[in-house]
Parts: structure tokens; sequence; C-alpha cells
């Protein structure tokens, strides 16, 4: 951070309190004696969301327009943080134009459970891929000195009483699942800003933990930005302060500036922390002070371009029977289905735009040369009228060689503030599908949904197509995917599972009495599906393409810095060029704390020609090797060998490696509470304690009712015994003195 040392001084306490709030819903106080102006900070994060009259955090009135660009459920499902980079870059630029300071984007909370109202707004459920998508957005943004604000900080896994819930998480998953993606963001593009969440984490509110504001995200991370509450997050102020909230958001009434000054004033509240916080509120000013203004208008021709190309390439092409797509350029199509007429291309809640255009996807198959289009809309939104919107339909389908189907989820089941109950498609909907199957079995169900929804028909169809929330461009999108003249290369950023029940959380969602244990532990998404080696509709990184890809045996080397280098050849082995989102997914062979079977660690997105071969190399960070050892409170990588799978999804494993790691010491001083087996494992001691036990062994052996002694059972019986509470034990031979002479021999190494 710059030296504001000149900044402040020419402040009073007063005017220093004042800079830590803001002056109304959107933008900071000035303070005119030290010539510092007031910014604007406004929502994110899939576009702009600037609001030049009445103003609310809820997207409840309206804002200027601006492109609304495919929302993180879907932009993550590019598997590509260059796009991300690009779409961020296009909406600073219009942030820029609107003399817009900070975005309040993009989020990057993991997802921890389908019903979570926001999941459309988040990346994923691995957490590397939502740190590497979320990077890529916020040096985006910020190429155009307009600053972002990574959200939710942090564990904002659901709406549920969301701004006062506890989630309860060990620190494993915490560190591991949940601050990881933070992490990476964070550590690669240094956000201007990060927003903490309203919910609480162990009992703390975020806004007021000075672990996470702090220790964590400063010392640990080394954010250099400022934090700012989530609008309304502030439960204390001056403890809020303490723990490393630079700027409450909006503007209060000037009671919580009158309580800092207080607070200082009577001796409870160091001036030094004030002056930390006012300073970041000054750099931030400064940054974006810095930034030239740029000149309107928007180019709304060239940015809608940019959405429609990042829509197409989000899309999941997640099956195609028979080559049923794309469609043939003079194919007869039967398009059913509200959405296609009355997109839904984003959700609900703060994050919702004004879009400068809408692109439906029945005009844009219509303006196809060569198809022959009709349409029924199948279905109301609110359900009215469906058997004679559905016989329509069937009418209709029959009529035509191939029936595209539009579902998804009414705008009234997604939003910001509640959760889902279900993930289930409205019965109107489903029955509508099965009545056209009957009609004509040639069906395409293309699907708009911004959280994974149950596909019970995923076998009785021949082709699924999932768009997720897309965006103002998401119809025309849409149609060139299923012409061809996009090729599909979107993959599933999470797991479509066949029921809720099967769900990682289900049963500890949303909690109750204002506390939410995260039971599944480590387990999230399909960590937890390969654990318990369950069946799923779709697995995590699964995804079709018009063209096919052939994988080489991968190769794996170790850099001098630990760093692990995989290559593998890919060809294209189909007709079309086409895009392979290359997975490589690590798990040591053993361990000593639990894993889920295969975790990714890196991707690579690669264009390939139609024939083409190319080598595609991928580099895994040693440090994500790593687990959070509970003992040590840090990161450790196990040393031993590690398997490597280089795949086109977590469940189409296409070869595999094995590669030697070099582990970080551990050193635990051994005590009276060590365990045999600990002992044993111990470099210097471990011998000694071996030969008393097989000493023991031998005796066992020559009596006369061995039993479970007879083998290694003695190892077995004793391993998990306390050392201290063998001395005198009878029977053990191990004298106090002993123990002790042994807890020094090993701790003097
Ligand atoms: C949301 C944030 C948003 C803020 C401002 C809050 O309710 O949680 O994501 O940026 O409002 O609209």
């Amino acid at each position: 951070m710059t030296d504001r040392t000149a900044d402040l001084a020419a402040m009073t306490t007063a005017e220093k309190a004042s800079l830590t709030s803001g002056a109304d819903f959107w933008t900071t106080k000035a303070v005119a004696t030290a010539d510092v102006p007031s910014i604007m900070l406004t929502d994110g994060p899939h576009g702009l969301r600037k609001q030049s009259g009445d103003s609310d955090h809820l997207g409840l009135n309206d804002s200027v327009p601006a492109t609304c660009f495919p929302p993180a459920a879907a932009l993550a499902s590019t598997f590509d943080p260059a796009l991300a980079e690009r779409v961020g870059a296009a909406i600073g630029v219009e942030a820029a134009i609107e003399n817009v300071g900070v975005v309040l984007g993009p989020g990057t909370n993991l997802k921890r459970s389908p019903l979570c109202g926001r999941n459309f707004e988040y990346m994923s459920e691995d957490p590397i891929l939502s740190g590497a998508m979320g990077a890529g957005l916020v040096t985006g943004i910020q190429s155009q000195g307009v600053g972002s604000s990574l959200k939710h900080f942090a564990a904002n896994n659901q709406e549920d009483d969301r701004m006062r819930v506890s989630a309860d998480i060990d620190p494993r998953p915490l560190r591991e699942l949940y601050l990881r993606g933070f992490e990476r963001v964070v550590k690669a593009a240094q956000p201007w800003t990060v927003m903490c969440s309203y919910n609480k984490i162990n009992g703390v509110y975020a806004s007021q933990d000075h672990w996470l504001l702090t220790e964590v995200l400063r010392d640990d991370w080394g954010f250099e930005g400022l934090v700012v509450s989530d609008w309304g997050a502030v439960a204390d102020r001056v403890a809020a302060l303490t723990a490393g909230l630079d700027l409450e958001m909006p503007a209060g009434d000037g009671r919580t500036d009158a309580q800092i000054v207080a607070a200082i004033a009577e001796g409870q509240l160091e001036e030094s922390v004030l002056d930390t916080a006012a300073s970041r509120v000054v750099d931030l000013v400064r940054k974006t002070q810095a930034r030239p203004a740029v000149e309107g208008p928007l180019d709304g021709d060239a940015h809608h371009a940019l959405a429609r190309e990042a829509a197409g390439r989000s899309i999941v092409l997640l099956k195609n029977d028979g080559g049923i797509l794309p469609l043939a350029p003079d194919a007869s199509v039967a398009v059913v289905g509200e959405f296609a007429r009355t997109p839904r291309f984003q959700g609900g809640g703060s994050s919702h735009i004004n879009p400068t255009r809408l692109d439906s996807a029945l005009d844009a198959l219509g303006a196809v040369d060569g198809l022959t289009v009709g349409f029924a809309p199948g279905f109301a939104f609110d359900g009215s009228d469906a058997d004679a919107l559905r016989a329509e339909a069937v009418r209709l389908a029959g009529a035509h060689d191939v029936v595209v189907v539009f579902l998804g989820l009414p705008d009234t089941e997604e939003s910001e503030g509640f959760d889902r109950t279900h993930i289930d498609l409205p019965t109107v909907q489903l029955e509508l599908l099965d009545a056209l199957l009957e009609a004509n079995p040639n069906v395409v169900v293309v699907l708009s949904n911004g959280a994974v929804v149950a596909l019970p028909f995923a076998d009785r169809v021949p082709a699924v197509v999932e768009t997720w929330l897309l965006g103002q461009a998401g119809g025309t999108a849409t149609v060139d995917v299923l012409t061809g003249a996009v090729n599909p290369s979107g993959r599933l950023a999470e797991t479509i599972p066949h029921r809720l029940e099967d769900t990682p959380a289900f049963g500890s969602f949303p909690g109750s009495f204002g506390h939410v244990r995260y039971g599944e532990g480590m387990f999230v998404g399909y960590r937890w599906y390969d654990q318990r080696r369950m069946d799923v509709t779709f697995p995590f990184g699964h995804g079709l393409s018009y063209t096919t890809f052939a994988y080489g045996s991968p190769t794996v080397t170790v850099a001098p810095s630990g760093d692990l280098t995989v290559t593998v050849p890919v060809t294209n082995t189909g007709d079309r060029d086409g895009r392979e989102v290359v997975q490589v997914y690590v798990a040591p062979l053993t361990s000593a704390v639990e894993r889920a079977p295969r975790e990714l660690k890196a991707f690579a997105n690669v264009e390939i020609a139609a024939g083409a071969s190319q080598d595609v190399t991928v580099t895994v960070p040693r440090e994500d090797l790593a687990y959070w050892d509970i003992r040590v409170d840090r990161w450790v990588v196990e040393g031993g060998t590690y398997r490597v799978d280089v795949a086109a999804s977590s469940r189409d494993v296409r070869g595999s490696a094995t590669v030697e790691v070099s582990g970080d010491e551990v050193s635990m001083p051994l005590t009276h509470s060590s365990s045999v087996g600990e002992l044993v494992a111990h470099p210097v001691v471990g011998p000694m304690v071996l030969a008393h036990l097989s000493g023991m062994q031998e005796m066992a052996e020559g009596a006369a009712e061995a039993g479970l002694m007879a083998d290694d059972g003695m190892m077995k019986l004793m391993a998990s015994f306390p050392i201290g509470r063998l001395a005198g034990f009878p029977g053990m031979g191990v004298t106090h003195e002993q123990v002790d002479a042994l807890i020094e021999a090993a701790n003097a190494g």
C-alpha cells in the first residue's frame, strides 16, 4: 500500500471515520480538506448494474443499460480463464465509461449444495476451477483501471438466514475447499477490494473476524487492497474495524462513524487502527483516480458479440445420441417451450442487469436460412392453460423432423435472498416432454437454469443441451451451437446428480437455529460422489463436442521447484475443428488424511483443428498438492507416490501416470500421549520399540492360545495405546523411566 500519511495528516479523527463508511447506497464519502473525492462501487458480477434513480441491493429498481454477459455458472463451464479475462475487461470498460470505481464481483463461493439460491452467480463445486476463473475476471476488470470486489468472503454457501447463520466448518474443508478459491484469486490477481460476507463462520461474523480478514487474508495470502462489507453486513462497527473491515457499506446514519470516534476518545480503540482503514480507502480512491477518463458511448455491438461468443462457449452438450445435433441445414424444426421466445438469461437479486438488447432463440432459429421452423409455447410460466398448450405443441412436434424443446426454471425459482427446496423442473414441463416424445422421438432438450436440475428423462431423449443462464446473447449463442456454427466445448463445472437426496449436503442444508454444520467435510461435489462410488446423471467435467478427441499416454516430470509438468498428446479425430478441455486430477496413493479419490489440480483449454494433434502441457503447482495439517496449522505436501489422471471428465480418465513427490517435514515432538504406532514410525526410537514388541510377540506365539497374537497382532493391538499409559501396565515390561528415556531420545534429535 502506498504511504498515505500526508493524506491522513490533513484529516480530523471524525473525517477519517467518515471515510470508512458510505455516503449513500453506492458511493464513499468525500473529504474536501484532504482533496479526497467520492467514488462509486456498484454491482456486478456479470455486467454493470449502475442505478441512477432509486437504489436497492435486491435488483428491484432500474439501472442504466449494460451488457449482460453469461453469469458465473455458465462462464465457468468454459473452463477458460483467458475468456473470463476478456469478459472482465469488457465489464471494466463499461464501468469506466460510467465512471464507476469498483465493480462488485466476481463471486467465487463454492457450490456446496445445488439448492443455494445464488449458485448462478458462483462458479463451481471445485476450488481450483473457481479460483482460476475468478482470477481471470478480476484481471480483466482491473486491466481497465477499475477495481473488482471478490465476494462473498467467505463460506456464503446458502441464502437461507444468510445475514446471521453460522457456517460451522472444520479447518481442512475450510482451508482446502471454501477458502482455496479466494486464496487463488487474491494471490494471482490482487483484487482491489474483497467483500466480506453476511454470515458467521464458526460463530464469528465474517465482518468481525480478525482471523479471516487479517490473519488469513492479509498475513497469509498477502492481500494488499481494501475489505468492504457486504451491504448491511456489519453488526458491530468497532469490532469490525478492529478485525480488518475497512469500509462499511452502504451509508448509515452517521451513528457507527460516531461510535468509532467515541471508542478512540475513550481509549478503547487505537487511532492507528482507524488510520490504517482510512488510508486503505484513500488508496482505493487514488487508484481509481489514476484511470484516465473513458469517453462513451459504449460499443454495444462489440460487447454483444463478446457476450455471444462467451455464451456459445459456455454451453454444455450433455448428450447427443445418433448425432441428432447439429441440426441438418434443411431440417424442419418444431420449436417448443416459452423459453425459446422469452429467454431466461440471468438470475434475480443484486446482479440483475438491464441488458442493452436481448436475443431470443426463436428469432435466431427463424433467421437461419434453410431451416423450416414452427413454434408452440408448450407451457406458460405460471402453469396456466397447460392442457391446451401441450396439445398444440404435440401437434406441432408430429409435423416436423425434429423437436427442440426449451425447458428450464422460471425466474421466480432462482434468486438471491432465498434457496430452492428441490431440484426438479416444473411438472408441467416434464409432462410436456413426455407427450412430445410420444409424438416424435427426435427430441433435443435445451435447458435454461442457473443451478443444477434433475434430469429424469436423460435416458429417454437423444440430446440434452445445458445452457445455464447465458446473458443477453444467449438466444443466438444457443442457435450457434444447435446449428453447428459453434462446436460446443463447455464442460460441467458441477455434477448433475440423479436426486437431491444424493447430494453431499442433503440433510444438513440449510441448518437450523442459526447454525449449518458442513458435516460432509472434505467431500463436496465430485469428491463426494467419487468417494462413495455413486452413479450420477452427468459427472463434473463432462461435455461433448461435434468432433472427438483421442489422448496418447501422459508423461509427468517434477520441476526443480517441485511443480509437476504433465504432457499429453491430444488428437482431434473428427472432421470438425474443436476445443478440448484436458483435465488433470491428482491423488497420492496413500495418505495420512482423508482424501477424495481424485482432485482437479489443473486444466487446459485447447483448440485443435480437425485431424491435427497437439502436445498439451499443464503445470500442477506443488502447493496445490498440499493438505491443511491441523496438527501444525499449515499446508503440508505429503511425500510419496502420486497418481496423475489425465481426463476428459472426472469419470472419463484417458491415461494415468505416477510420480514421486518429495514431502514437507512435519516433526511433532513425542509426548506421553503419543501412541505406540507413532513411536514405531519415529526414525530414532522406532527400531527400539519394534524390538520390544517383537519380543512380546515371540512370547505370545509360544503361549498355548496365541489367538490374535499369532500373527502381527501385537502391533495392531498396541498401535493406538498411548505410550505414557504403558509404563507400569501389567505384562508390558515397560517402566516409567524407560518411557521417559524413549521420549527424551526421540525429541533430542
Ligand atoms: C449482495 C451483494 C451485492 C450488494 C450490493 C448484497 O445484498 O449480497 O452481492 O453486491 O448487495 O447490491
